[in-house]
């Protein structure tokens, strides 16, 4: 067990969870077509699908929530939002959105247009499903420490420096902006160094290209950036983010993760020409631009949310939770990927399942035997998740097959950490609980939400 900070707060509120039978789990695994997104919440005992809007608020937030501003334009709740954010990262413009990809589709439809290409280290499913939608491509350029899960790196976050650079020689034309996700979801909620997106920035301000941070995990990033980088241990998590972001010129914000809340966002801006063709859009589509798709009361949970995230004996308990759980999962023979990132643990399932052919979607099954076995619900970042068709019809497998344990924010005890890792303990000493699968429904985009599929 690793040493690490007893939670910096008390449980004031309960709600129950309740664990069904394995029968009653069959049969609802079935009714879902085995796609545990769509099994009703109330079916589940342990929810790990994300750690996105899943965090238990605070007394304080909650509190705010009473003093929520409901008028239609100019609410006090969005002027503390503003003042507090703009604090935090020091963006000129700080628009609020109803969620990360709200903030997603405003922007990049504003600055892209169909052939352009997005590098970044690793893009999120949303911002992949956002930029192909619009008929442009998303690149990714993560360093190859990065896509080894047993690679130790204090940085398997940071863009890849040289093939950033050749790819910016062989394309210049075609990128009107980069971007960087912090920390990096998709590759483990691994973090970026401060030197890192120092450098990139360069790369990109040299040739013109402006920068946009996927800030979602910022206040984990910039904590592990304390933790690890040389030289960053006695400054505080707030100066270092506000550093990270003054080499951006904007950035996205889901609040639902390091906001602390269970819904919103928002864009920072530094620039006037893209806060003007946001706002333009934003009245379309979100909202007036002092709500966002927000209610007043949702701009003041957050605006506490944010600066309750920055508390750095919350993040020492945050980090070292995922940390410990990832030591307890290991203990059980479960190959993961290391070091444990900020916000989830991500299992190895190529070497967990070594026997299992890619095309049974193993990472896909693995979340339906989770859930059979367990009631624990799981996304698979797999196969299904980012696999294509080629040609011919047979699937391209993405070069990962993670199962992501993400584990909500003030959620969750040791003692529901140590029940999965004893349902993992069964599961891997009878594989055979893992059942092979089909797909046989797809829609176009974001396939995961909605795929329907068979056991074979
Ligand atoms: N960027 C990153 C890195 C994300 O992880 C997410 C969401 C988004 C953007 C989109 O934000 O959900 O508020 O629209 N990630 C969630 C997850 C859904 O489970 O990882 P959103």
């Amino acid at each position: 067990m690793i040493d690490f900070p007893a939670e910096p707060y008390r449980i004031k509120t309960v709600e129950p969870i309740r664990l069904n039978s394995r029968d009653d789990r069959d049969r609802i695994i079935r009714v879902a077509k085995f796609n545990v997104f769509k099994i009703p919440a109330e079916d589940v005992y342990i929810d790990f699908l994300t750690d996105s809007g899943t965090s238990a608020m605070s007394d304080n937030q909650w509190a705010g929530l009473l003093t929520g501003d409901e008028s239609y334009a100019g609410c006090r709740n969005y002027f503390h939002f503003e003042e507090t954010i703009r604090d935090i990262t020091g963006f000129k413009h700080i628009i609020p959105v109803h969620q990360g990809r709200a903030g997603e589709h405003i922007l990049y439809s504003s600055i892209l247009k169909p052939g352009d290409k997005v590098p970044s280290n690793t893009h999120f499913d949303t911002t992949r499903a956002n930029i192909e939608f619009l008929g442009a491509e998303a690149v990714d350029l993560l360093i190859d420490e990065g896509k080894r899960p047993d690679c130790i790196h204090p940085f398997k976050g940071n863009m890849n420096l040289e093939k950033l650079e050749a790819f910016i020689k062989a394309n210049r034309a075609n990128i009107p902006v980069a971007t960087m996700t912090v920390t990096n979801n998709t590759g483990g909620g691994q973090p970026a160094s401060l030197e890192n997106i120092k450098k990139t920035s360069e790369i990109l301000h040299s040739h013109g290209i402006p920068f946009i941070i996927d800030a979602c995990r910022y206040a984990e990033n910039s904590y592990f950036i304390k933790m690890r980088e040389n030289g960053q241990d006695k400054r505080s998590v707030r100066e270092i983010a506000r550093e990270m972001f003054s080499y951006s010129d904007g950035c996205i914000m889901s609040a639902k993760k390091d906001g602390l809340a269970n819904i919103g966002g928002f864009i920072g801006l530094n620039r006037d020409d893209w806060h003007e063709m946001v706002t333009n859009k934003m009245t379309l589509v979100e909202g007036f631009r002092t709500y966002g798709g927000l209610a007043g009361r949702d701009l003041e949970a957050i605006t506490r949310g944010m600066v309750e995230a920055l508390d750095e004996e919350y993040l020492a308990h945050r980090t070292g939770q995922v940390k410990s759980f990832g030591e307890l999962l290991k203990g059980v023979g479960v190959p993961i990927i290391e070091p444990t990132g900020g916000h989830a643990v991500f299992v190895d399932v190529l070497s967990f399942l070594p026997d299992m052919p890619r095309e049974l979607l193993s990472g896909w099954a693995l979340t339906v035997a989770l859930y059979r076995e367990g009631g624990i619900r799981t996304v698979e970042i797999g196969t299904v998740m980012f696999g294509k068709y080629a040609k011919d019809g047979k699937m391209i497998f993405p070069p990962i097959e993670y199962v992501r344990l993400a584990v909500p924010r003030r959620v969750y005890t040791e003692s529901h950490l140590k029940y999965v890792a004893s349902v993992f303990k069964r599961i891997g000493a009878n594989k055979k609980m893992v059942r092979g699968l089909r797909i046989t429904y797809e829609p176009k985009f974001l396939r995961h939400f909605s795929a329907e599929f068979e056991e074979v």
